[in-house]
Formats: C-alpha cells, structure tokens, sequence
C-alpha cells in the first residue's frame, strides 16, 4: 500500500484492493483516516455489496433520512446528474448536520465521470478553526447552532411536516483525535441560538468565508473507480457542477455518527 500525503488534507492511498484487505491494512487505513481526514482510493472496482463492506471501516451504514436507496441496498444512495439547475450539493457543508447524530464519514464511489467539472472540494476544518482568534474563539465556544432540514425538504419535494432542528456547538471535538473543528454548514445552519438575529448572521457569514479558503481545500478532479472516504466530523465539501448535460454517476453511504460536543 502506498500513501501519498496531500495538503492541506487528504491522503492518497494506491496499490490496494479493497476487497481483499489484510487486518494491518485496515488499521492503516483507519489511522490514515483520523490524520488526513480525506482519504482517496484510485482504481477500486466495488459493486454496491463490496461498497456496502468496506464501509464497515467506519462505522455502521445509515439509510439517508430523506433520499431513497437503491433496490437491494437502501444505505446506498445513487448520486447522478439531474442537471444543474436541480443540483442540490453546490455549498459548503458537513452531511446530514440536522441529525441529532450526524454520520462519521461518507464514502463516495465514482461510476461514470464527465471529462470536465464535477470536481469535489474538501476544506479541513481543524485548520479553519485553528486560525480564528482567541476572542472570537472564546466568544463562541459555548454557543450553539441551530442545524435544520428544511432546506432539504424543499428540494426533495419531502413532506414539511417533517421539518425539525437541532443544536450543536459551533466548535466541534473529534471524538478519536481530540482536535477541535469548526463544525457551521451554510447549508443547513439557520441561525446561532442566543445571539439576537442579526449579530448571528454577521458572526455566520464571516464564520462561511472563513471556512471555506483556497487555503484550507484540496481539490479533486475524479476518474472513474475512485472511492473517496471523508470526516464529516473535521472536513465540509463542495460539489461543483459545470458538466452540463454530460453522464455523472456516484454510490454515496454514510456510516453511523454521535452526538458532536
Ligand atoms: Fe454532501
């Protein structure tokens, strides 16, 4: 197995074949996982059966609160290109954040890609919260967001009824490596609780720009067969269009999470 390490996140990990791992490389691989929070699997052939396996690495597969599986396999969500307009994950965040419990990681699985765009952005939220000063850091420690799922609701056509939000606290500790991350998604954050609205949209908004720096991201340009496996709990992504009309097939799961802190 040969790693490559990539900054300001990410690891690149070749010359493996998931589907015939040794119990060393699994433990490799999770402690790859916990020091580079991205980590990215070239040439990898998984049927939805094997995806659903090596997802095990992570934690228990969740069937997605609002996006139906597919047959046989209801964690597996098929990703493919509706066109930009109903494109739903062009912004900044961290997935499924208006769970109580959100997943630990996502595994992403490339079918068919389009020669040009569709890239994904990764931003590692240590370093983002690392750079914030101390007042700022001080000031926010305690305070809670308000993560909610209307957003989604909307576009997926899904029934209001079961809108709800959630709290969780604006800096969060990884429950494995203790570092802190900044843990706002734009996409499903309404507002700061205890903070009157407009100072929490003041406070959000730079907290947005900040994360999201050329700085902070890698870039990822797929091919076909790449599996790539990310912290939900230290990273925020970006799905960017721009293939117009062109084919774009991905498996996405997501594995069982906790309650942040
Ligand atoms: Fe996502």
């Amino acid at each position: 197995m040969d790693i490559k390490i990539l900054k300001p996140l990410g690891a690149e990990i070749s010359g493996l074949d998931l589907n015939i791992l040794s119990e060393d490389d699994s433990l490799k691989i999770r402690q790859c996982f916990l020091d580079n929070s991205v980590l990215i699997f070239r040439n990898q052939k998984l049927n939805p059966s094997q995806l659903k396996n090596i997802s095990s690495l992570w934690g228990k597969p969740l069937v997605h609160p609002v996006f139906k599986g597919i047959e046989g396999y209801p964690e597996i969500i098929e990703i493919r290109n509706y066109g930009e307009q109903y494109h739903t994950n062009a912004h900044w965040h961290s997935d499924v954040t208006f769970e109580e419990s959100p997943p630990d990681a996502t595994l992403l699985y490339s079918l068919v890609v389009p020669e040009e765009g569709g890239d994904t952005l990764f931003s590692n939220q240590y370093l983002a919260y690392d750079d914030l000063d101390h007042d700022l850091k001080s000031e926010l420690s305690e305070k809670k967001a308000i993560h909610s799922n209307i957003g989604v609701l909307m576009l997926s056509g899904g029934d209001l009824k079961d809108a709800k939000t959630v709290e969780h606290p604006i800096f969060r500790e990884h429950p494995e490596t203790g570092k802190k991350a900044l843990y706002v998604t734009e996409a499903f954050v309404k507002k700061i609780k205890d903070l009157d609205p407009k100072e929490s949209q003041q406070k959000l908004e730079f907290l947005y720009s900040h994360a999201s720096q050329e700085k902070y991201i890698y870039r990822h340009k797929w091919s076909k067969g790449d599996l790539i496996v990310w912290d939900n709990r230290s990273v925020q992504h970006f799905a960017e269009h721009g293939y117009g009309d062109n084919e774009r097939t991905m498996h996405r799961l997501t594995t069982s999470g906790s309650k942040p802190y």
